[in-house]
């Protein structure tokens, strides 16, 4: 850490006049601390993953895979888009039967576009009349994702209607689809205390940044925990996922007809809220590595906290959809036909396909910490081939 964090900061902080390159998140930081007060756990997670120079999402376009910090299923190849591709196919066949000309497939987090690449090219060769009638979108907060998206999609698809924004359309007839994105917003941190519930906050002391705690800073956080029915023991500390809501809320907005599919890990409330999770779910990665001490190297690594899945649900059932269910990636995957995709055989194609299937629904891995979570609007009494075994462990 250069010097900067030790200069005592008054006023407005005015990066301009600043050198850039000797300039850490860490630096910004502490001088924001030091000109307006500390930053609740949520805004120093925005700064960590989202300032768009320094933010971990911010600073390249791909952050998962072997060479990245973390696995998703994506990484795994090809296989995981077909199977959506094969889910997709039967929401396009209902929100036809139900009017539907057009069918809008808008991936949000995006990253660099690879999923709806996979998607897409499975959906060319083995479900063609959906295909042509697809109206793509990709979202993608972080800037440097965007401009990926272009090569990621290549030319192959130049025929479908593809755009790629930073924030949701609307109004969208189809899918809103989202791998590993609730897992990436902000979290606020709550302690229970004998004297009833403080926040977590995050201050500095001698240019380093350290914990301190404090009233909430948002009377939505309390509101957040009534409509659960929890609060955190005393000395147990919980995550308070409020941007994931605000996400939900918008996202079924924008939902004029049709689905939102969403892939993430996480747990029921009951279970976030009980001795098992008493330090709260918020961590680091690195190079496949927990790191627990989430405040370090701001912008050098992902953070990430465990969704509430019963939180998404009751939100999404605020705003108006039906839960149509919420089951373990194993059963979604095998639902959708994912062992008749694989064939026998020594060949590389054969063993290769076989592999990700594997890795794709194995229970400890993948298949039992990835839920499927799926809601519709305007669709009354739906239900869908991926979600039919209604099993969530
Ligand atoms: C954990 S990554 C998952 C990327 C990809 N879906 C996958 O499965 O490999 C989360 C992504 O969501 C993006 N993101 C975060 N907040 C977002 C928002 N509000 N709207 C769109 N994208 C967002 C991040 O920039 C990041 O690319």
């Amino acid at each position: 850490v250069s010097g900067f964090s030790r200069t005592p900061i008054t006023g407005r902080w005015d990066n301009s006049r600043r050198p850039f390159l000797f300039v850490t998140l860490t630096d910004l930081l502490v001088a924001r601390i030091r000109a307006r007060g500390p930053l609740t756990v949520a805004e120093f997670m925005d700064a960590a993953l989202y300032d768009p120079e320094r933010g971990y999402y911010a600073s390249a376009a791909q952050r998962s895979g072997r060479a990245g910090d973390f696995f998703t299923s994506v990484d795994v190849g090809p296989l995981f888009g077909e199977l959506l591709a094969v889910q997709l196919d039967e929401m396009w066949r209902l929100t036809r039967a139900a009017g539907g000309t057009t069918f809008d497939l808008v991936e949000a987090g995006a990253g660099n576009g690879r999923l709806t690449r996979d998607i897409l090219d499975a959906a060319a060769v083995h479900h063609r009349e959906m295909y042509e009638h697809m109206r793509v979108t990709l979202v993608e907060r972080s800037a440097a994702a965007r401009e990926a998206h272009a090569a990621t999609l290549g030319d192959a698809h130049r025929d479908r209607p593809i755009a790629s924004l930073a924030e949701l359309p609307a109004p969208i007839d189809g899918v809103i689809l989202a791998n590993e994105l609730l897992d990436a917003l902000p979290v606020h941190v709550v302690i229970g205390t004998d004297a009833g519930l403080r926040e977590v906050y995050v201050a500095e002391r001698a240019g380093a940044l350290v914990e301190t705690t404090g009233d909430l800073s948002d009377p939505a956080i309390a509101a957040y925990l009534d409509r659960l029915g929890v609060a955190p023991a005393v000395g147990a500390r919980a995550d308070v996922g409020l941007q994931a809501i605000r996400w939900i809320e918008e996202a079924a907005r924008s939902l004029a007809r049709g689905f939102l599919l969403l892939i993430d890990y996480g747990h029921e409330a009951a279970e976030l809220f009980s001795p098992s999770h008493a330090s709260g779910t918020l961590t680091g990665y690195r190079a496949h590595r927990l790191r627990p001490d989430w405040l370090s190297e701001p912008g050098g690594r992902d953070l990430t906290a465990h969704v509430n899945l019963t939180a998404i649900r009751l939100a999404a059932e605020d705003a108006g959809l039906t839960t149509i269910g919420m089951v373990d990636q194993t059963y979604f995957l095998m639902s959708l036909g994912i062992t008749d995709r694989v064939a026998a055989g020594p060949d590389r194609a054969a063993v290769a396909r076989r592999l990700a299937a594997k890795t794709l629904v194995m229970p400890g891995g993948l298949g039992s910490t990835m839920k499927t979570m799926a809601f519709a609007r305007g669709l009354p009494g739906v239900r869908l081939a991926g979600l039919s075994s209604g099993r969530l462990t």
